[in-house]
């Protein structure tokens, strides 16, 4: 999939539109390009096509009807929610798979990581720890506010922690796996061979200039 050079797609190529392209051919790595063409097809496709139907929706909902048990406002919120997250850390998931083997985290990002999480080995046990147990997604962050990397994982699209800009990201919802892995386990060490540290290096840069601008003293 194309990456800009921040890591992350621009502000144009962050709308819908480029949530349509098709699966590039280069990430068919380990993994197997009918693995991820069926992965793409069956939910960051979908999830595109009721985006649109949910925001059509959203146009038309009765706002007086408004509810906190139910309304059709709330459950169109929730849904909308939902979609949007899938197809972002979808996005995310198959940007950061490599065709070859696992290229190599820049000065940077390891010097962040050794720092954080005593070694590159030490966090991979962790984040292996993490795909374990998590029922929808782990990832590698970088938090905003607090200028700090951790590892999340969630239980579906909708959880997570606002002021974080996911850095590396790892579906282990069953559909992404259960059909060419014997085991979830075999899956994620797979993955694990297949990082493409160039893209989640240069979205920490990303997080970095931005976590510095927001914190720019007033005035200035
Ligand atoms: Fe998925």
């Amino acid at each position: 999939m194309p990456v800009s050079n921040s890591g992350y797609n621009n502000s144009n190529d962050r709308g819908l539109s480029n949530m349509e392209k098709e699966i590039p051919q280069e990430i068919h790595c380990g993994f197997s390009k009918e693995l991820l063409d069926e992965h793409y097809a069956h939910y960051p496709a979908v999830h595109q096509n009721k985006i649109k139907e949910i925001e059509a929706r959203l146009l038309k909902a009765d706002t007086a009807m408004a509810n906190t048990t139910y309304c059709p406002l709330r459950s169109l919120k929730i849904e909308h929610t939902q979609a949007l997250n899938s197809v972002k850390l979808h996005k995310y998931f198959f940007e950061n798979i490599t065709q070859g083997a696992a290229t190599q985290p820049s000065l940077e990002m390891l010097g962040l990581m050794e720092r954080i999480f005593g070694s590159l080995q030490e966090w991979e046990k962790k984040f292996f720890a993490l795909a374990m147990c998590a029922r929808g997604w782990v990832m590698l962050g970088f938090d905003l506010e607090e200028g700090r990397l951790r590892n999340y994982f969630s239980d579906s699209h909708a959880e997570g922690v606002w002021s974080v800009l996911p850095l590396l990201v790892l579906d282990v919802y069953e559909h992404a796996y259960y059909t060419a892995f014997p085991s979830r386990s075999d899956y994620v060490k797979e993955f694990l061979k297949h990082v493409n540290w160039a893209v989640v290096s240069k979205r920490l840069n990303t997080a970095i200039n931005m976590y510095k601008v927001k914190f720019c003293p007033q005035g200035e």
